[in-house]
């Protein structure tokens, strides 16, 4: 099986095929967490409800938080820019009460710099580490890195863990779950709800994983909005698999067709470094701006959200100053409840425990 995986997979995409990731299925406990797929909607219940257990324990500063991964490990291996996931990932292990290490000066002055390859680094960090948060810019490295990790664990009697930190265009499913708990958070449930993605959808990997998820949720009568300029839409199975599964999905290049009627407003920013023409990018990047005279229409319990990092397309300073000031704004509890869903994840995952 092996030697079959590796002839036929010579680039991080060709794992996506060849590598199939665990169904959670109730089990967390050492499972390599790669995709949304891997998710029921009970599995979700699981982490949301450890997340809203353990956002509520850390505001009352309960000490024994700290043991629930005390003695474990987690290291980082971050070869694409990040603030948000690696920080959220790292807190969210020092409040459990775990350790955190990464190569001193960066993954790019690692042996990574004299060229060795995400196989090898990889099982070196999973030598070391009980988890391993990594974010790489090829679709499939993920996948590929749990495969390794799978032939590591056979050598050294115990399994490292893989979770992915976004791999290139493809998923972000780490994302996904903190958006949709704040989601749920701010509305209840998905039934009914009107969700609007605008912006780069072709190249956002954090709309991929919640597209993904709401697809997997199959919530009642949830219609699902994709903003964008056809030539950043979402990918076309990513929306058939939607409306497979009975969610309602318009395809639009017209905000205002749509804006006033929509619960959720995900605003995502254009994916600058995933553009081989630049021209082509600054042909793009003005198209779906956000400033307040533009999310005035929207309903006065809509929620505005945005993974972040923001530019332009939340228009200028003043304008964010005007915009985090607004109510509907949630962005900044989303970053927050980024932290208190990945130490769900990393509980469940590391002890499988109830917190
Ligand atoms: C996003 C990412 O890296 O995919 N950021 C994040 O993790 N919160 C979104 C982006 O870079 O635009």
């Amino acid at each position: 099986m092996a030697t079959t995986a590796t002839q036929e997979a010579r680039q991080a995409r060709d794992y996506v095929r060849v590598y199939n990731p665990p169904a959670i299925d109730g089990n967390f406990v050492g499972k390599h967490i790669i995709t949304v797929d891997q998710f029921t909607s009970a599995d979700l219940q699981i982490i949301f409800d450890a997340a809203a257990s353990l956002k509520k324990r850390s505001r009352q500063n309960d000490r024994g938080l700290v043991e629930v991964c005390s003695g474990r490990v987690m290291a980082t291996l971050f070869y694409e820019a990040s603030t948000r996931t690696d920080m959220s990932f790292q807190t969210a292990m020092r409040r459990l009460g775990g350790e955190v290490v990464a190569a001193s000066n960066g993954v790019q002055f690692s042996s990574v710099y004299k060229g060795e390859n995400l196989a090898d680094t990889v099982r070196a960090a999973g030598c070391y580490a009980d988890v391993i948060v990594l974010r790489h810019p090829d679709v499939g490295s993920t996948y590929e890195a749990a495969y390794y990790l799978d032939m590591l664990s056979s050598k050294i009697g115990r399994q490292p863990v893989i979770i992915s930190g976004g791999d290139g265009v493809g998923e972000h499913p780490t994302q996904a779950l903190l958006d949709m708990f704040t989601i749920i958070d701010f509305k209840k449930s998905l039934d009914n709800l009107t969700i609007t993605m605008v912006g780069d959808l072709k190249h956002g990997r954090t709309v991929h994983s919640l597209a993904k998820l709401i697809a997997r949720l199959q919530g009642n009568n949830v219609t699902v909005n994709f903003v964008a300029p056809p030539s950043l839409m979402m990918p076309p199975d990513i929306i058939q698999r939607m409306r497979d599964k009975g969610v309602s999905v318009n395809e639009t290049d017209n905000l205002s067709d749509v804006l006033s009627d929509s619960d959720v407003i995900y605003w995502t920013r254009v994916q600058e470094e995933r553009f081989a023409d630049r021209a082509e990018y600054e042909a793009i990047k003005d198209g779906f701006v956000i400033t307040p005279p533009v999310l005035e229409p929207a309903k006065p319990d809509a929620i505005l959200m945005h993974p972040l990092p923001r530019k332009h397309e939340m228009g200028t300073p003043d304008d964010h100053d005007l915009l985090d000031a607004d109510s509907r704004s949630v962005y900044f509890q989303l970053m927050e409840n980024g932290m208190f869903v990945r130490m769900a994840l990393l509980t469940k995952v590391l002890r499988g425990v109830y917190v």
